[in-house]
């Protein structure tokens, strides 16, 4: 669905206005549909005028890319962003654009033999789809409806039935196959009806570990209806910008943790019936669902602030040896939280196997002697000690833990 019913009940159909807009702007600049941004010129040496001259973007999720990783930039427009990617990432790495749009497709496939011969390597490659289902690879759609037109009804849900077959036997993005998930200015393109799907398969896929880095506009009011029914505001990444925080809640909705803002604009870049339009760049992980078992460590938060909670909800004081899972301990080693704990390691090292669940929900202090740094002697008593406490969850090695059972 991508109809946004406006207040008088017509509807405006956001995917055709964005799919006109951007068929227009892949032929003819159109200046005030990007922020300023300042991206590494040397990376850009590579790129001909023509994609430069067509950037539409607010921001530059590039920065957060390292080498060797795999990445998917959605709505990659003219490729300016994916051409940068491929310099970082390195031959060994790959970058997937994913663009619903036939004409941003092909001015950024037009320059790609002379830019991958520039820059020494070729691991980009772009996919016609659309960000809320990057399941489908609407080129191979297309070339199955041609062996079957659509004029009936039955046809029609033939086709459905392709495109389901399509998902699943040949995705566009495989679940789990990709480290960064970046995206310039196209998340507020989207419906409001499928942003949920939208940030669904942002998580999905995404591996374990990895992350996203989204820049896009945000707003610092609600955009009243009326904006919201008008199809060059939309298009023109107004009307659809996310209100601030909501771009963050949608993230912790999807599963995901340690969301933070990496940067944001002070000036706003457009104010249109005072509210302030600026762009915004988010990251967020994906990683904390699981099993979690008791290793006997703690994390100690070295502060500014008093008391912090974690998007499983953990607090942590600060100053205090917190008891965590191996889960936990291992996500807090680990950017975005590292260099704000203490870890904390166990006395002795706990065999995974003979782990006990943790219960996550105690908010308890570790004992002190599960984690002494003197040298000890394994102790007979050992499993006991790893034992589950009375009232606390009765899980099973390996069972799932996750954020809907609010126990880690
Ligand atoms: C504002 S431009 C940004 C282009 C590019 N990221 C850049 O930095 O120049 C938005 C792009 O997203 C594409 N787009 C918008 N909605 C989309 C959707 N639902 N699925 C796939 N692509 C979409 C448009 O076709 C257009 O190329």
């Amino acid at each position: 669905m991508t109809e946004s019913p406006g207040a008088n009940g017509e509807l405006l159909d956001v995917e055709q206005a964005v799919r006109d807009r951007y068929s227009a702007a892949s032929q003819q600049v159109e200046p005030q549909l990007c922020c300023a941004v300042s991206y590494n010129a040397d990376l850009l040496k590579v790129l001909p005028q023509e994609l430069i001259d067509r950037d539409y973007g607010c921001g530059d999720p590039s920065r957060y890319v390292q080498r060797g990783e795999t990445v998917l930039d959605l709505g990659s427009g003219g490729g300016k962003i994916c051409y940068i990617a491929s310099q970082v990432v390195g031959p060994e790495g790959a970058v997937h654009g994913v663009d619903m749009n036939d004409e941003m497709l092909s001015l950024a496939r037009t320059h790609q033999a002379d830019i991958s011969q520039r820059i020494g390597w070729d691991n980009v490659e772009f996919h016609k789809g659309r960000i809320q289902d990057l399941g489908l690879d609407l080129e191979q759609l297309e070339a199955r409806l041609q062996q079957q037109p659509v004029a009936t009804a039955a046809a029609w849900l033939q086709s459905q039935s392709t495109a389901a077959e399509l998902r699943r036997k040949q995705p566009m993005i495989a679940s789990d196959s990709i480290d960064v998930v970046i995206s310039n200015c196209v998340l507020n393109l989207v419906s409001p009806e499928d942003r949920r799907q939208m940030f669904a398969e942002i998580f999905r896929v995404l591996k374990r570990g990895g992350r996203a880095v989204i820049s896009d506009i945000v707003s610092d009011e609600p955009v009243p209806d009326a904006l919201r029914q008008n199809a060059e505001l939309w298009s023109g990444c107004i009307s659809g910008a996310f209100l601030e925080r909501e771009l963050l809640q949608a993230f912790e909705e999807a599963g995901f943790y340690g969301v933070e803002i990496v940067e944001r604009q002070a000036e706003p870049w457009m104010v249109v019936e005072g509210i302030e339009f600026r762009s915004m760049s988010v990251r967020a992980f994906k990683g904390k669902q699981g099993p979690c078992d008791d290793h006997h460590q703690a994390v100690i938060y070295k502060g500014p602030w008093k008391r912090v909670t974690d998007d499983d909800g953990h607090v942590l004081e600060r100053g205090a040896p917190m008891a965590v899972c191996d889960k936990t301990f291992q996500i807090y080693s680990r950017p975005p939280y590292a260099g704000q704990i203490i870890p904390v390691p166990p006395s002795r090292p706990i065999d995974p196997a003979a782990a006990l669940p943790f219960d996550c929900r105690t908010g308890e202090l570790r004992d002190p002697q599960q984690t002494k740094a003197g040298k000890q002697e394994p102790q007979p008593g050992d499993k006991k000690q790893n034992a589950q406490k009375p009232g606390g969850l009765n899980l099973l090695p390996g069972d799932c833990c996750g954020p809907q059972d609010g126990c880690c």
